[in-house]
């Protein structure tokens, strides 16, 4: 029987810090149990009644459906609600927003632009509130990433990631905060022009020192993978930036991930894997890539087999499932 931990209902995930370091570990032991539930065919009823908002300002493919069926899958209900179809911050402020929505509905996740939204409803709706990404964090994803690893792994404390590409977005923010509170030696691997808050790597290396790793920031991409067990990238040009989409892409086509960069690492072949949060540009498949040429990773490094970007996707569910079963639910009962 899964013992369920009573100190996380009814809590929130604003960023990665929501978590104490056992709370993380305990939030993927859950997930990898209700993806065994799952693969034994069970639909249960652990969120019977409950009613989920979504709230998306920005596109997704991943988050809005992993989010939908983690709440049908234990015979619950999500709502989605786009900016263009509710008053949601245009019509009606998110404060006033997030006390209606706090009265109808058990949690709310939202995805879109400032943290500061993600925070107000937090503080104002009464339930709880799942960032599914903004333009500074992106907590939901290290969960799934955390849980690949350990799939890949068993254990991630002592293992090293090297995260290439743009080193301030959203998922670099949430990759170095989870990988200090996990024991995982992060190597945010960027240009200078790219690097993150001095205020969060402080804060990351204070959490590391405590699990025994080290966080780094490395402007060379051969020198920065050196060791790395888990090489992961995202798009070079993030919601909401598109704006700054030819200076990103001359900034950042020295650090595209292809399989010379997997074998400066040493580890290719024996100990290494690839992760990225998707959508991905690795092929000519899409009017983006086309239309640039820019691919963050080559498609041979992307349809490797030591690619596990599909157990990455898969295993969002499952991770928000654990959210929504650790914040909502007494008994597990499995
Ligand atoms: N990784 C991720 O968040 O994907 P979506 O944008 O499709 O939700
Ligand atoms: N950094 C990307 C992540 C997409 C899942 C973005 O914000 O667009």
């Amino acid at each position: 029987m899964f013992e369920l931990n009573h100190a996380l209902l009814g809590r929130s995930l604003l960023n990665i810090r929501s978590l104490s370091d056992s709370e993380l570990a305990y939030m993927v032991d859950l997930a990898m149990a209700l993806k065994a539930r799952k693969r034994a065919g069970i639909r249960g009823d652990l969120l019977r009644r409950m009613n989920i908002a979504l709230i998306f300002e920005k596109s997704s493919t991943r988050t809005r459906n992993s989010a939908a069926i983690a709440v049908r899958d234990e015979g619950g209900h999500a709502e989605f609600l786009t900016g263009h179809d509710t008053h949601f911050g245009v019509k009606e402020s998110v404060a006033d927003s997030a006390r209606v929505l706090g009265r109808l509905f058990d949690g709310i996740l939202f995805r879109g632009y400032r943290q500061s939204t993600v925070e107000t409803l937090a503080k104002l709706s009464g339930v709880p509130v799942w960032n599914g990404l903004t333009d500074e964090s992106h907590p939901t994803q290290f969960l799934a990433d955390m849980m690949t690893m350990r799939e890949a792994f068993g254990e991630v404390r002592g293992r090293t990631m090297a995260y290439v590409g743009d080193g301030r977005n959203n998922v670099a923010n949430s990759l170095m905060m989870g990988c200090a509170k996990a024991g995982i030696n992060f190597v945010n691997v960027t240009p200078a022009a790219l690097f993150p808050s001095e205020t969060l790597v402080a804060e990351a290396r204070a959490i590391a020192v405590r699990n025994g790793c080290e966080i780094r920031v490395e402007t060379d991409p051969v020198q920065g993978v050196k060791g790395a067990n888990v090489l992961y990238t995202d798009v070079w040009v993030s919601m909401g930036e598109e704006d700054k989409k030819a200076e990103r892409l001359a900034l950042l086509r020295p650090y595209q991930i292809n399989m010379k960069l997997c074998e400066a690492t040493g580890n290719l072949g024996k100990d290494l894997i690839f992760l990225h949060c998707l959508p991905a540009f690795h092929d000519n498949q899409t009017d983006v890539s086309r239309e640039t040429g820019a691919l963050e990773v080559t498609d041979d490094v992307f349809e490797s087999d030591f690619s596990r970007v599909f157990d990455e996707a898969e295993n969002r569910m499952h991770t928000i499932k654990a959210l929504y079963v650790s914040a909502l639910c007494r008994e597990a009962g499995f």
